[in-house]
């Protein structure tokens, strides 16, 4: 691996190959076990920078970098000094000189992982946690773990990818990955929820999502994220369920062995009913506990270069 982790992209398939079975050894040497933890990080700091809210990203950072040792810092934009105008070059300059090996980046902004990476502020490892509009990495990983415990392999494998594809990150970096590892992607949404350029990614694209979902071996649903959308992109939230959402009429066109994915936070009743959120099929909890994993993979492969 590189030395830091800001896009799918920078992974190859032997990149990600081996993500995903470190991931897996993370799970074998934790799961089950009353002491959880690993010398292998001892000594070395992660500091968490997020600009924007999270729950599963930023907890699940902090667990992963304790269970391998690590000092961890969690800072929050929030209640810093942001809120007096501080700029992330200062911020960032900041926290490494109380020396962080590692800073975990989530920011409203696309582009400010790449920008802590290669500006030259800094010297640590840097891991994008959400950037704006643009790639969530280890989200990627973490569903591809998911959907290779399931289905066995991701390669030759049906995945869709249903709603609002154009504020997602998670899309464009499960986009990316998904290819790299073979599988055959399908973005659904309506037509003003779909990137420009999205004819450039390498998956297919519909609008009629009974029709994909008949041949899918796993859907994976987005959250319809109000928070960036400055416009009307539906008629009524009503409308959108009703074209786009996962209901228990839709759920029964699947497969009988296919899974359900959504990365977190629902909207209940928008884009997934309660009742195939909950179901036995949705793997979406569990999502979360491989998030865990994923991350340590991805601290250790970064911070101890796979050396133990
Ligand atoms: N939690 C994911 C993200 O931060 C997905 C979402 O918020 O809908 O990108
Ligand atoms: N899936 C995800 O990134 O969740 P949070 O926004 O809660 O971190």
């Amino acid at each position: 691996m590189k030395d830091h982790l800001l896009s799918a992209a920078d992974l190859s398939r032997d990149d990600a190959i081996l993500v995903l079975d470190t991931s897996a050894e993370m799970a074998q040497l934790t799961e089950g076990r009353s002491v959880k933890k690993l010398p292998t990080l001892r000594g070395r700091a992660v500091v968490n920078l997020f600009f924007e809210d999270s729950t599963r990203t930023r907890t699940s950072f902090e667990l992963a970098a304790k269970r391998l040792s690590a000092d961890v810092v969690n800072f929050s934009a929030k209640g810093s000094s942001v809120s007096k105008g501080e700029s992330l070059k200062d911020t960032a300059l900041t926290l490494e000189a109380m020396g962080a090996d590692c800073v975990v980046v989530r920011h409203w902004a696309s582009g400010a992982p790449h920008r802590l990476a290669y500006s030259g502020w800094i010297r640590s490892s840097v891991v994008n946690a959400g950037d704006g509009t643009h790639e969530h990495p280890t989200q990627a990983i973490l569903d591809a773990y998911t959907l290779r415990k399931h289905l066995g392999s991701v390669d030759g494998r049906r995945i869709t990818i249903v709603g609002d594809v154009l504020h997602s990150r998670v899309a464009r970096s499960n986009v990316l990955l998904l290819a790299t590892l073979g599988a055959e992607v399908t973005l659904v949404a309506p037509p003003t929820l779909l990137p420009v350029g999205v004819e450039h990614w390498p998956c297919q694209t519909s609008y009629d999502l009974d029709s994909v979902l008949v041949k899918a071996d796993a859907v994976m649903m987005l959250r319809v994220q109000r928070e960036r959308m400055n416009a009307a992109f539906f008629p009524s939230a009503r409308e959108y369920s009703r074209r786009y959402g996962l209901d228990a009429r839709r759920f029964a066109l699947l497969p009988d062995d296919a899974v359900v994915l959504h990365p977190g936070p629902m909207n209940r009743g928008m884009e997934i009913t309660a009742e195939v959120a909950d179901s036995d099929r949705s793997v979406i909890v569990e999502q979360v506990t491989n998030g865990v994993y994923v991350r340590m993979a991805v601290l250790y492969l970064l911070l101890a270069g796979g050396r133990e």
